[in-house]
């Protein structure tokens, strides 16, 4: 997810940049600001408690704003990330939002901070007062406003600075220019997260020709539990010796061992911009684990592409593989491959599930000739990167 918190003191345009920024990025959007006037407006309770505040200018208590939020977050609807305008504004909110974002497995993307100098804020408020009807755009609230934005609100720069997150925006300018710089900003943000896509497939889908140059192109790792273990195999490795009889009979290995493999495989490439994993996860409770050890690494699944071929075709590539020399033992008795098309069937189901709840898996068609399979899967691999969640 792209989750951006719009920051500045008050009259510095988070409103306007919002508008644009959401409509550019497909986002949703919460302005704390904007709710606590419409339960104002509604006479809601929270309504009644709030008005008195914020006609002094103050900020609403903590409290208030955790059951806004609660009230209002929506998370399932197809945009692309939340854009938080006016929230964030304590440092105690900055703990609550990541506790939210956390709980939706994401977490915020960056804050843009718009610079704008005090004479300049006031300026804008006050012309904005002769249109607007908000009760607090007068002078003796505005410079209370920027009070509390300097005691209370302030701190909340230096949360995101310490965590690599603070982007500062100069906020004098044409709104277009304004814009230019927060896209500037924002689309450097998305070109360092990560990409990590799930490649699934039945076996004889083409996932291990597909994957490894689809990695190569977007310059992600590739990851393949299959030639993982393979490698164990060949070297004997006490691993290896466990998981033989499983590949043998066609069987996935167990869950501890696939994950043992790609834990280490992910340590290995610190510096890696994102993953490709093939035939992996295989089961729920490997998706799960996924999910933990990516979280880990302040990152998570992008997106996950299933390659669609039909059973018969995907036994036929199997067993004439079987004639070649990159033949697996598997391939040359039928009933083994018959068993690996079930079990795939079985297993994958539930992840495919886990992971269409996220709203991020999709389907590829795999039956065309390699170079348009790959084409396919290279143009949503570049769209997803666009849109990156
Ligand atoms: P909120 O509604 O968030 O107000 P604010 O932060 O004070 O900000 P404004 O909405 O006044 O300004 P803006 O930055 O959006 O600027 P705008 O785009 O309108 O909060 C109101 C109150 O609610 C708070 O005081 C507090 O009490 C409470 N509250 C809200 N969230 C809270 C929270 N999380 N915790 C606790 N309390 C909370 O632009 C301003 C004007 O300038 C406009 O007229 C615009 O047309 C003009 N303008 C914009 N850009 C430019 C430009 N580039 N050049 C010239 N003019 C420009
Ligand atoms: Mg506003």
């Amino acid at each position: 997810m792209l989750n951006i918190a719009l920051f500045g003191p008050p009259g510095a345009g988070k409103g306007t940049q919002s508008k644009k920024i959401i409509e550019k990025y497909y986002l949703s959007y919460i302005a704390t600001g904007d709710l606590l006037r419409q339960e104002i407006a509604e006479g809601s309770e929270l309504g009644v408690e709030a008005k008195a505040i914020i006609d002094k200018g103050g900020l609403v208590s903590d409290d208030m704003i955790v059951q806004l939020i609660e009230k209002h977050i929506s998370t399932d609807n197809d945009s692309n990330g939340i854009l938080f305008d006016g929230f964030p504004r304590t440092v105690v909110q900055a703990y609550i939002l990541e506790g939210l974002l956390l709980r939706m497995g994401s977490q915020l993307s960056c804050m843009l901070a718009l610079d704008v100098p005090n004479e300049e804020l006031i300026r804008r408020m006050l012309e904005r007062s002769k249109t607007s009807g908000r009760a607090d755009d007068n002078l003796e609230v505005i410079e209370y406003r920027l009070k509390e934005y300097e005691n209370k609100t302030k701190p909340v720069a230096e949360f995101y600075r310490e965590r690599d997150k603070y982007f500062p925006i100069n906020g004098i300018g044409t709104v277009d220019d304004i814009f230019d710089r927060l896209t500037t900003a924002i689309d450097q943000t998305l070109d360092k997260q990560w990409m990590n896509v799930v490649l699934l497939g039945p076996p004889g889908s083409g996932k291990g020709t597909q994957g490894r140059e689809l990695a190569k192109r977007h310059n992600l790792v590739y990851i393949s539990t299959g030639s993982l273990l393979r490698k164990e195999i060949s070297n004997n490795t006490e691993i290896g010796d466990r998981v033989k009889p499983f590949m043998e009979r066609g069987e996935i290995v167990p869950d501890e061992i696939a994950i043992r493999l790609i834990e280490r495989e992910i340590q290995l490439h610190p510096n890696a911009k994102g993953f490709i994993f093939k035939g992996f996860p295989r089961t729920i409770v490997q998706a799960y684990i996924l999910d933990g050890l990516l979280m880990r690494l302040n990152s998570s699944v992008n997106m996950v592409i299933e390659l669609k071929v039909p059973t018969l075709e995907c036994f036929k590539r199997l067993a004439s593989r079987g004639k070649t020399d990159k033949s697996r033992t598997y391939d040359r008795d039928p009933e083994l491959i018959v068993n690996r098309l079930e079990e795939y069937e079985n297993r994958t189901s539930l992840v495919k599930n886990y992971y269409k709840k996220q709203g991020i898996f999709q389907k590829a068609d795999g039956t065309g000739t390699t170079h348009q399979v790959s084409e396919a899967l290279n143009y949503m691999i570049r769209e997803g990167f666009k849109t990156i969640r």
